[in-house]
């Protein structure tokens, strides 16, 4: 079976490139379930209950977030009661919602989503290394397919977890630093790796935001209010394929579809 993992969805060109071309996309690729990261996803950050719904009417399965899962407040009373959308796992134990869903397949199978935080400049309530193995076997206990969304800024980190977990998940994804690695592979024990998966969203831009403004916020230090960037809409994220009967996978390949 295969699996479509869509990178951090940025914003209204993000969300609009979803919107007109992740059904005709799930149906070349031949798609047996969507996960998308869509923490960026309310005006370059956050998300909210009304794009959440519209996202998963779009063709996801499953939302996963990131470090910027609660700057939507409004989001939190909707995590509490949503079977599809969750958050990192490792923030604090007083934060709305969950960081595990299962959901099911378009095959008939059902698919574990983990979503965690890494430490470096996130700020996790604890590290992700201290949650993780009783998530997978929560998890495994219900489905042998398991995909892990590694939402963080290090690679290493990113890196260090897939390898950890090889041989026990389908597939460890990496989200938050916006940029495509080109490392997409299988690890020895059948997991599927890829140390970021890109950014839906405009390319012409310092990940996702106007370049004149990131700029001038790097150059001065003075605060400057960031907006989404427009041009070079591209939908990026990953495409495994697993046998859903073990849930160790066969190939892992890179996603990039221009909408320009
Ligand atoms: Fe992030």
């Amino acid at each position: 079976m295969r699996i479509l993992f869509i990178a951090d969805v940025v914003g209204s060109p993000g969300r609009g490139a979803i919107e007109q071309r992740l059904q005709t996309l799930k149906a070349e690729l031949e798609v047996d379930a969507c996960v998308l990261n869509g923490e960026n996803a309310a005006d370059g950050i956050g998300i909210t209950p009304r794009l959440a719904d519209r996202l998963l009417a779009a063709g996801a399965d499953a939302i996963t977030l990131g470090n910027h899962a609660f700057r939507r407040m409004e989001i939190g009373p909707y995590l509490e009661g949503s079977q599809q959308v969750i958050r990192p796992a490792n923030t604090s134990m007083h934060t709305p919602g969950r960081g595990l869903a299962i959901v099911p397949t378009s095959n008939g199978a059902r698919l574990a989503v983990i979503n965690v935080l890494g430490s470096l400049f996130l700020h996790p309530a604890c590290s992700m290394f201290e949650v993780i193995d009783e998530l997978v076997e929560t998890a495994r206990r219900e489905t042998p397919l398991v995909l892990v969304d590694a939402h963080a800024e290090a690679t290493s980190e990113k890196i260090a977890l897939a390898r950890w977990l090889d041989g026990r998940v389908t597939a460890v994804v990496g989200t938050h630093t916006h940029v495509q690695t080109s490392d997409a592979r299988v690890l020895a024990k059948g997991t599927a790796f890829i140390t970021d998966a890109g950014m839906t969203g405009p390319h012409d831009s310092v990940i996702g935001v106007v370049s004149d403004l990131a700029i001038r916020r790097m150059r001065t230090g003075l605060p400057v209010r960031f907006e989404t960037a427009q041009g070079d809409v591209r939908i990026e994220g990953a495409l495994i394929d697993c046998d859903s009967e073990t849930g160790t996978a066969s190939s892992i390949e890179a996603v990039r579809v221009s909408m320009s």
